[in-house]
């Protein structure tokens, strides 16, 4: 499973690259918002920057919804760099506009998916990837890693090639269940991504071998 990380901020991208675990990153208006970038010359730089940063796809996401405009936005933005994964939101316009990029070769994120149906009419389109949004359906209490699961099903009984990158992911308990169903990618804070490295055994056992180790050098 491709790791992602959830976020435009450039440390924590840095962080997550260094760790050497990273394979792309996905933004959105609000998580750009959130880095106090607006204005589309900062937008545009702060992409390049993320690219500059990450080996792996970057989702840009457009703010148009309608067909024409999300075309123009969406070819502007696979311009900047190789990496760039037009990100558009799942909504009639948004479909047809995954087809069209899909038929240009450009890379698509269908976002804001929250049924198996969406991801169906996705993957129809040709999206390179659909992100089922898991923490906001656990959120109003539906099971967010159970339309993981019918989307495999779905995918694997057609062969479709778009890829589920689970997103919305809000812990490690999310990353380890998108991996026992299959999931292609999960996109999660870094948060998410480093409490993997915890358990309470592996530090118990580390001081053990640690003291063991200067007391036999008779420190
Ligand atoms: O980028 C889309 C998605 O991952 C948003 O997550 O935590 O705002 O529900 P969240």
């Amino acid at each position: 499973m491709k790791f992602f990380i959830d976020t435009a901020n450039l440390e924590q991208i840095k962080e997550a690259q260094d760790l050497g675990v990273l394979d792309g990153v996905t933004t959105n208006p609000s998580l750009m918002a959130k880095e106090g970038i607006s204005g589309d010359e900062n937008v545009i730089n702060h992409y390049k920057a993320i690219c500059a940063i990450v080996d792996g796809d970057v989702s840009a996401e457009v703010i148009s919804t309608n067909y024409e405009e999300m075309i123009t936005e969406g070819e502007a933005l696979a311009k900047l760099d190789d990496k760039i994964v037009v990100k558009v939101p799942m909504i009639k316009d948004g479909i047809k506009a995954i087809k069209y990029f899909s038929k240009k070769g450009i890379k698509t994120n269908c976002t804001l998916v929250f049924s198996a149906g969406q991801a169906l009419l996705a993957a129809k389109a040709g999206a390179t990837y659909v992100s089922p949004f898991i923490g906001r359906l656990d959120d109003i209490s539906t099971d967010g890693l159970g339309l993981i699961e019918e989307i495999r099903l779905i995918y694997d009984n057609y062969s479709f090639p778009t890829q589920i990158l689970a997103a919305s992911v809000r812990n490690s308990a999310h990353i380890l269940g998108c991996a026992k169903i299959g999931a292609d990618v999960m996109t999660g804070p870094l948060s998410a991504i480093t409490a993997l490295l915890k358990h309470p055994l592996t530090d118990s056992g580390l001081a053990t071998f640690l003291a063991d180790h200067a007391k036999a050098a008779g420190k």
